[in-house]
């Protein structure tokens, strides 16, 4: 297969079949960053009205070097993976200091920024710049393999590397942008994984390789699975009339620096737990066990279960925790999605009787 043959039939595709998507209005740099990173974990559904809500609340690369960090993770929340956001204020910092707030069109400089890898900078140099620029994403590494009909494991970095060498002298001078998003579309929308390619619909399908052999359902390669870490965790909603504790999770680590309903390893038995929260000083009232909970992160699994502890009164908070009214705990304390199925159990204060 040829790769200099699918400059035309790509972007008359692309050109045609783009969905409207918010991030193809606009050629500024910041803006396409913010769209690449998001996208980077996140379907492009779940992606859009994070966009809007933190393109509004920082419109620029200014406001993000100086937006406080709950501001960020509050906007972040629920997409996970919070290391993109505080990477993402860290090269903002750079660009303003070291730039004077312009991106630098430069791949090898956008790569130099924090939480910048190859395809990033090959994105927002080809997308926002013009620039003829490699951005290989999983999309495309399928796309590519299947092309050149190429059965090696794409999962292996080393292979993107090669992909986008071997991609770099084709891509579209007249339009990289569109080259790029035409080969992260096509990957997206038309030649999709496992069983569910559309071949008949496809504009490269006389081009490639894996068709033309029958070996579409072999390539890629299915991913060899590593089994993933299962934790057991126990969750406590510990709760006053009027309050709800929270506690900050290690500063290192999965959901690093996040707030979290405090919580145990293990499962512990109620006993454990009122031993647990005698010792804190607290005044349990009543303790009842909740309906387990299960969190799938990309290599560990939180197998949870929860209890729900009333105490007369908040007269000590522990060290570590920190006490906030349900409304607070909305505005101030975004919860990592792991805690959702918990939050239900939140008793809102009663009325007085
Ligand atoms: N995934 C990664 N980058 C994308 C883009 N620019 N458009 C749609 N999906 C994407």
């Amino acid at each position: 297969m040829n790769l200099s043959s699918i400059e035309a039939p790509l972007l008359n595709w692309y050109r045609k079949n783009a969905r409207d998507l918010p991030w193809r209005h606009t050629r500024d740099p910041y803006k396409i960053w913010v769209s690449e990173i998001m996208l980077q974990q996140t379907r492009v559904e779940a992606v859009k009205p994070y966009y809007a809500r933190f393109l509004e609340t920082l419109p620029d690369v200014y406001a993000l070097a100086n937006a406080p960090e709950e501001q960020l993770l509050k906007l972040w929340e629920g997409l996970g993976y919070y290391s993109r956001v505080r990477n993402m204020q860290k090269a903002a910092r750079t660009i303003v200091e070291a730039y004077d707030g312009r991106f630098p069109a430069d791949p090898a400089k956008l790569q130099k920024l924090t939480g910048i890898g190859e395809y990033t900078a090959g994105a927002i140099a080809s997308i926002a710049f013009g620039i003829p620029a490699p951005a290989v994403d999983g999309n495309v590494m399928r796309v590519v393999a299947r092309l050149t009909g190429d059965s090696r494991d794409v999962f292996d970095p080393a292979l993107k590397k090669e992909y986008g060498k071997r991609l770099a002298p084709y891509i579209s001078k007249t339009d990289p942008s569109s080259y790029n998003q035409g080969l992260i579309e096509l990957g997206a929308t038309v030649c999709l994984p496992q069983g569910s390619a559309r071949c008949s619909a496809c504009a490269l399908s006389e081009y490639c390789t894996a068709y033309r052999e029958g070996r579409v359902e072999m390539i890629p390669a299915p991913k060899q699975q590593k089994p993933r870490k299962i934790d057991l965790r126990t969750i406590l909603i510990i709760q006053s009339d009027t309050e709800v504790l929270v506690e900050k999770r290690p500063d290192k680590g999965l959901l690093a620096g996040l707030w979290q309903l405090p919580s145990l390893d293990g499962h512990r038995t109620e006993d454990e737990v009122l031993a647990h929260a005698r010792r804190f000083g607290l005044d349990v009232i009543r303790i009842e066990a909740l309906t387990p909970a299960k969190h799938i992160f990309t290599h560990i699994e939180w197998q949870m279960i929860g209890y729900r502890l009333t105490l007369s009164a908040l007269s000590e908070i522990p060290e570590g925790m920190v006490s906030a009214s349900l409304e607070r705990l909305e505005a101030d304390f975004p919860l990592p999605s792991a805690f959702s199925a918990f939050l239900p159990y939140l008793r809102k204060k009663k009325a007085k009787q």
